[in-house]
């Protein structure tokens, strides 16, 4: 029942749900490319160092509900040229072993020739005000269609183990209490996030130190 609403939500909002539906293959298939170059990337560098940067990658497509939820958020025209404004209907999200494995999977990745540089948000340097502390990346990819070629936005977050730890959690308590956490839980949110900071440059040093006594 409550599927048959959510569907007559999107028929209406999307005069032709059908159309809808199509126009998110090319977002999976942009989804499909970048996973594999960092799978690439990791390969590489895990056979000439046996070290492998990225813990896990984890990828979603936005559902219709979720895009028709965001445009009428951030009023864009629930057609397809209001989806052209949205920069995450495809997101994969990186988590690496040590702080300084995100500059440079970032790095490695963008000197693919057919990947696009759209924006850079640099959460690690400059955390958000909730204490969040991620490399977000919008890049371009060509997919090819039998129409010709698009190119579509994918948003990629780049993210430590401990960073991952700490959204995840204060995700899950904000989403869950959005109404009870008061200014003083965000502000111990924060200090666990800055505690967190500190404990990823401490693991990178150690790392470091293993490393240089190895080589
Ligand atoms: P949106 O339109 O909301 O996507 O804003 P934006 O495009 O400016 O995106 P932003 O750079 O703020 O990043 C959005 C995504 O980053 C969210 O969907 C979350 O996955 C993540 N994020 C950003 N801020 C926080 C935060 O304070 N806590 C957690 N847990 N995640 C965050
Ligand atoms: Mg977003």
């Amino acid at each position: 029942m409550i599927v048959k609403v959510k569907k007559m939500k999107l028929e209406q909002a999307f005069k032709d749900y059908k159309q809808l539906r199509q126009m998110m293959y090319p977002y999976r298939t942009a989804t499909h490319i970048i996973k594999a170059k960092l799978e690439s990337i990791d390969d590489e560098l895990k056979c000439e160092n046996t070290y492998s940067p990225i813990h896990m990658i984890q990828s979603r497509i936005k559902s219709p509900e979720s895009i028709i939820d965001k445009l009428e958020r951030k009023g864009y025209p629930k057609t397809n040229n209001g989806m052209k404004c949205l920069n995450d209907i495809a997101g994969i999200r990186v988590v690496c072993h040590y702080i300084n494995d995100i500059q440079y999977i970032s790095q490695l990745l963008l000197l693919h020739e057919d990947i696009r540089l759209i924006k850079k948000s640099n959460y690690i340097d400059y955390p958000k005000e909730s204490g969040y502390r991620s490399l977000h990346l919008v890049v371009k990819v060509p997919i090819y269609t039998k129409d010709g070629i698009i190119s579509v936005p994918v948003e990629i977050q780049l993210r430590t183990i401990a960073m991952d730890c700490w959204a995840s959690l204060e995700h899950e308590l904000y989403y869950k209490n959005h109404y009870t956490v008061c200014e003083d839980m965000s502000r111990q949110l924060k200090e666990c996030a800055e505690q967190m900071a500190k404990t990823d440059d401490k693991m990178q040093k150690i790392y470091q130190q293993l490393h240089n006594k190895t080589q």
